[in-house]
């Protein structure tokens, strides 16, 4: 279910149907923290099928519950309610075949970036020698530009550099399904650049498939197949899918000046900024909706002695 253009976006789409290719499905999925008047309603009806080898980027806005939605993918929540599968059975916690890279980097603290992917690599490729499992992991502190820092423990690195970090252990691991929350979000333009190519290139040969959370919009066109807008929250639902109909590979510099490049990225940040507005004029209405009537009483005076103010009938 895609579209290319949108001129009149709906919070409501329509359920997908499963296809026999499908790797990752969710069927009316709704996802809440808390209880009572505490509760918070993050995520409703979420509705979305991943084929395999496909490339899909989710968008949304800060706190929308883009991570907890990725959290849910790789198992580490469960849905309140609905169907998440893989391959047809439920997901009922975290698995290596689904790797995620976690927004918040979450490193070891007590080892170094050799160490930290080094654990990760060992723990999936039990069966490979020594010297070649040693050969993978310097590859990957290679690829993401950490050569020379990889004796460093997470705390003497910086932000950016953790997240690269976290990333190479992740795609060490080679995972059937790669999860990736914002894995960019913390470098800078020329990193974030670098990276993109490089996440690009891994799937390329491997062809895994790939479930990406980014805010920018332009990456997410510059790498995946299929687009999906996450609507803003409580009660996050997804949008209607956007179809990336561009070859590949695709060079960052060159899709500047590609018309379906630029169409479509008009189409989805319009996409946004109307569902926001939507949001925001919904919250409007309910703030201005008619108020709970209170009961007419005037305030007892503190002042006068307690026994007058237990006498008083104002
Ligand atoms: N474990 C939790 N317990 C309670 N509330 C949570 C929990 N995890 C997330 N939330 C709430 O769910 C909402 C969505 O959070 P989430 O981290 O999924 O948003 P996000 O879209 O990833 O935000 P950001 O773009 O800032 O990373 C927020 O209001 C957050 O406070
Ligand atoms: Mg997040």
């Amino acid at each position: 279910m895609s579209v290319a253009v949108l001129a009149d976006p709906k919070i409501e789409t329509p359920v997908p149907v499963a296809r026999p290719n499908t790797v990752l499905s969710m069927q009316g999925v709704c996802k809440g923290f808390g209880s009572g008047v505490t509760r918070n309603e993050v995520l409703t009806n979420i509705n979305l099928n991943v084929r395999e080898g496909e490339f899909l980027a989710v968008v949304g806005f800060s706190g929308s519950g883009k991570s907890t939605f990725m959290k849910l993918l790789a198992g580490l929540e469960k849905p309140d309610s609905g169907d998440l599968l893989m391959n047809g059975q439920p997901i009922i916690g975290p698995d290596p075949q689904r790797g995620l890279v976690f927004q918040n980097y979450s490193l070891l603290p007590w080892l170094t970036v050799r160490g930290n992917i080094a654990l990760s690599v060992n723990s999936v490729f039990k069966t490979w020698g020594k010297g070649e499992r040693r050969d993978h992991v310097e590859k990957f502190i290679e690829m993401v530009g950490l050569a020379h820092a990889a004796h460093r423990r997470p705390h003497e690195l910086s932000g950016g550099m953790r997240q690269r970090v976290s990333l190479a252990r992740t795609l060490a691991m080679k995972p059937k399904i790669l999860l990736l929350d914002e894995p960019l979000s913390a470098l800078d333009a020329m990193t974030r650049s670098v990276l993109q190519d490089e996440i690009l290139k891994i799937w390329e040969e491997e062809r895994q498939t790939c479930v990406m959370i980014t805010n920018d919009v332009d990456e997410a066109i510059l790498v995946a197949d299929r687009i999906v807008p996450l609507n803003p929250g409580p009660k996050a639902s997804m949008g209607p899918a956007f179809t990336v109909e561009l070859d590949r590979p695709r060079i960052a510099a060159e899709l500047n000046h590609n018309d379906k490049f630029k169409g479509l990225r008009n189409a989805v940040t319009n996409y946004l900024v109307a569902v926001r507005q939507k949001s925001r004029d919904d919250e409007a209405a309910v703030s201005q909706s008619p108020q709970i009537e209170l009961p007419d009483l005037q305030p007892r005076s503190l002042t006068l002695p307690r026994k007058a103010i237990l006498n008083s009938t104002t």
